[in-house]
């Protein structure tokens, strides 16, 4: 069992890596994006909230994330290990976080931290395709679908998300050094921030995510 983040640039494999250690582990990826995306997509009262700041490429307000995660994490799945991907994404978010887990005597027990230079981001930003249905990720170049458009997973559509457009892009790579880039210091500090080259194949990133795991 672990419980663990995921830390990383837009477009580091944070999807891509938390869900194949989901299905690796058995225990649930908790991605914040994707939450927000399905609010979107239903129109309620926090997809209504967060679409403007998503869209323009900014930060939804803490107060806002800390309450989803706090709901989720009382989720039966997440009692035994998760995997945290796009949460905590600033300093206040992270205390947040570490006060809700005293609060019931846990905390991590790892931040991996995906690492990938900024021009090869933005490449593999413009090339993602994401399944409406099952949220499953594909490069069209680096990952292709089987079939054109096509979910190899479930058979949903593959769409191009409205933030991967490159001006969006640089916005959100200047947020992530901005505001979350400090929470390298705040885990280190902890002692359990890792860094990993997550310019390798997918399977070479996994690999070495899951040895960190293993040495705990
Ligand atoms: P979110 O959905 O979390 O987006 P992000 O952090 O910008 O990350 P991405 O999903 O773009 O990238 P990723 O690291 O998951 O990469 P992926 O695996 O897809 O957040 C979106 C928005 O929601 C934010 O901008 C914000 O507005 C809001 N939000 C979310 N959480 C929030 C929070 N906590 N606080 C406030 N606001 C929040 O891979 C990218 C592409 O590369 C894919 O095509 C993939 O196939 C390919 N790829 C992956 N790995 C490799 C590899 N090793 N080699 C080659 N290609 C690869």
């Amino acid at each position: 069992m672990t419980r663990m983040v995921l830390l990383g640039p837009p477009g580091a494999g944070k999807g891509t890596q938390g869900q194949m250690l989901g299905q690796r582990l058995g225990i649930p990826q908790i991605a914040t994006g994707d939450i927000l995306r399905d609010a979107v997509a239903r129109g309620t009262e926090l997809g209504q909230k967060a679409k403007s700041y998503m869209d323009a490429g900014d930060l939804v307000p803490d107060e806002v994330m800390v309450e989803i995660i706090r709901e989720r994490l009382q989720g039966n799945d997440a009692q035994d290990g998760y995997i945290l991907d796009g949460f905590p994404r600033t300093v206040a978010q992270a205390e947040a976080l570490d006060e809700m887990l005293e609060a019931i005597g846990q905390r991590l027990d790892q931040v991996v931290h995906i690492d990938v230079e900024n021009e090869v981001l933005v490449e593999r930003l413009s090339g993602r395709l994401i399944c409406r249905d099952c949220a499953a990720t594909y490069h069209v170049r680096f990952n292709p679908p089987s079939k054109d458009r096509v979910c190899d997973k479930c058979g949903g559509e593959l769409y191009q998300r409205e933030d991967d457009r490159e001006d969006t892009v640089r916005s959100r790579l200047s947020v992530f050094t901005e505001r979350t880039q400090p929470l390298v210091d705040y885990y280190q500090q902890q002692g359990i921030y890792r860094k990993v080259d997550g310019d390798r194949d997918p399977e070479a990133v996994l690999g070495e995510i899951l040895r960190i795991i293993q040495a705990g």
